[in-house]
């Protein structure tokens, strides 16, 4: 096999990507791709230990592309655009202290005993989704459940009204699409620029409503730190924002929908936490390992050069941390192809490590085990409607997930 040969994205990739990445971690576990105009540089990391050890050292992989650039170059930088900087400026962007800075503006609404107050309110969504599905006997669990349920969760978190949900949905949907697919595509670049501006609109409006009537949510929290001045420009206000809503549900619905999976193909296991529900937790985290919702961290930058097995990233080189391919580690994790509740080894890093470590990871939690829950209560009998083989995943190289989850499940007979 040829290394720069091997697919590392697409529909046929996606289908099945691990045994790729065992073949990168025995014989290319520091790969380099470069882009066709040969300008750039991207980095696979894919061995556990190297992937956790990046993850922890956010002062040489940098968040921020500027970090990484000498003050000459940063000078010479072009500026982005007015628009992308609305929506860009976030803590999953930022370094250092402005990292620390937004983070601390929300790290209260997302701790865990915070996050614990909102479990009654997550059953009751929760239970009116399945209440409006149980008695078809079937269901695409992605788009009637894991969907709905995950942006109703951050969006009442956030305080977007219950009418604006749907249209929060699609805005986010298509924001999240890889940026190097839009900029190949003009027409899809301009449909990503009126979504921006639609998006920003709705936030203007959003906004002055929450100052003319302030409520107990986050975005009124959050204008209150912009007013006071210096904690939080009205850039980073909708950058915040725009990152809480996309995270905040694009990876829940995988990690819903992903573990839902992952016990439908293995019924031993599923028969077992039915009669012992202490093994949800244990569940959740080995189904995190095993396929979670996000196959590859965000990307990093070197900010000096970096030597690893034998390969030199350079300054400024794009850095990719393939996570999907750190729980499949064969130097850490004894059989780890199979899905194992009572497994040893290291902590997943399926939520990350180190300062950007998830800040949702108590909120992702709870709507898994909620999930969970209710699909056990009300669904006794579930299955998967169409053949592990048959099912599509996301060609987002972020994002791993099916695009759709067809469940069916048996209907009482009719009482007379
Ligand atoms: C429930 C809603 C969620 C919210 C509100 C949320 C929020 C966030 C935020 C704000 C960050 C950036 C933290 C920082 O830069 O300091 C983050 C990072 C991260 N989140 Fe979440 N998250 C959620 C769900 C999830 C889920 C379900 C997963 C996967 C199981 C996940 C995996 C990650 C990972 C891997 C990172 C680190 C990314 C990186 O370092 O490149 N998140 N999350």
């Amino acid at each position: 096999m040829h290394a720069e040969k091997m697919l590392l994205s697409g529909p046929k990739f996606k289908a099945n990507p691990y045994p790729t990445y065992a073949w990168l971690r025995e014989n290319a576990p520091v790969h380099c791709r470069v882009s066709r105009d040969g300008a750039a540089r991207m980095w696979f990391l894919t061995r556990y230990e190297d992937v956790a050890a990046a993850l922890r050292d956010a002062e040489r992989f940098v968040k921020d592309v500027r970090t990484a650039m000498t003050p000459e170059e940063r000078a010479r930088a072009p500026e982005p655009p007015p628009l992308y900087r609305l929506l860009t400026h976030h803590m999953l962007n930022a370094d250092g202290a402005t990292h620390a800075r937004l983070r601390g503006l929300v790290n209260q609404a997302f701790s865990a005993r915070q996050v614990e107050t909102l479990a009654p309110r997550l059953r009751e969504i929760a239970e009116d989704l399945m209440a409006g599905v149980v008695g078809r006997g079937r269901m695409d669990y992605v788009h009637d459940f894991a969907l709905p349920f995950s942006i109703a969760v951050i969006a009442e978190l956030l305080g977007v009204p219950e009418r604006d949900h749907s249209r929060f949905r699609a805005w986010s949907h298509i924001l999240m699409a890889p940026s190097s697919d839009n900029a190949r595509n003009v027409r899809k670049t301009e449909r990503l620029q009126r979504v921006m501006v639609d998006f920003v609109r709705y936030l203007e409006e959003l906004c002055a409503e929450r100052r003319r009537a302030p409520r107990a949510d986050l975005i009124t929290r959050l204008l209150e730190a912009e007013e006071a001045g210096d904690r939080l420009s009205t850039e980073e206000l909708y950058s915040m924002v725009l990152l809480l809503t996309i995270v905040g549900h694009e990876t829940s619905v995988y990690l819903l929908a992903n573990q839902t999976l992952t016990l439908l193909t293995h019924p031993a296991v599923l028969e077992a936490i039915r009669s012992d529900r202490s093994l949800i937790a244990p569940a959740i985290e080995e189904a995190i390992r095993f396929d979670g919702p996000v196959e590859r961290a965000t990307m990093r930058f070197a900010a000096e050069d970096i030597c690893l097995h034998g390969q030199t990233i350079r300054r400024g080189d794009a850095v990719s941390l393939v996570l999907a391919s750190a729980h499949r580690d064969e130097r850490v994790y004894r059989e780890p192809e199979r899905y194992d509740l009572a497994r040893g080894g290291p902590r997943h890093l399926g939520f990350g490590l180190g300062a950007h470590y998830c800040l949702g990871a108590p909120l992702a939690r709870l709507e898994a085990r909620v999930a969970l829950e209710t699909l056990l209560e009300r669904l006794p009998d579930v299955q998967l409607a169409i053949p592990y083989e048959a099912l599509r995943w996301q060609t987002n190289p972020i994002v791993r997930g099916p695009k759709t989850l067809p469940l069916r499940w048996r209907l009482p007979a009719m009482q007379l």
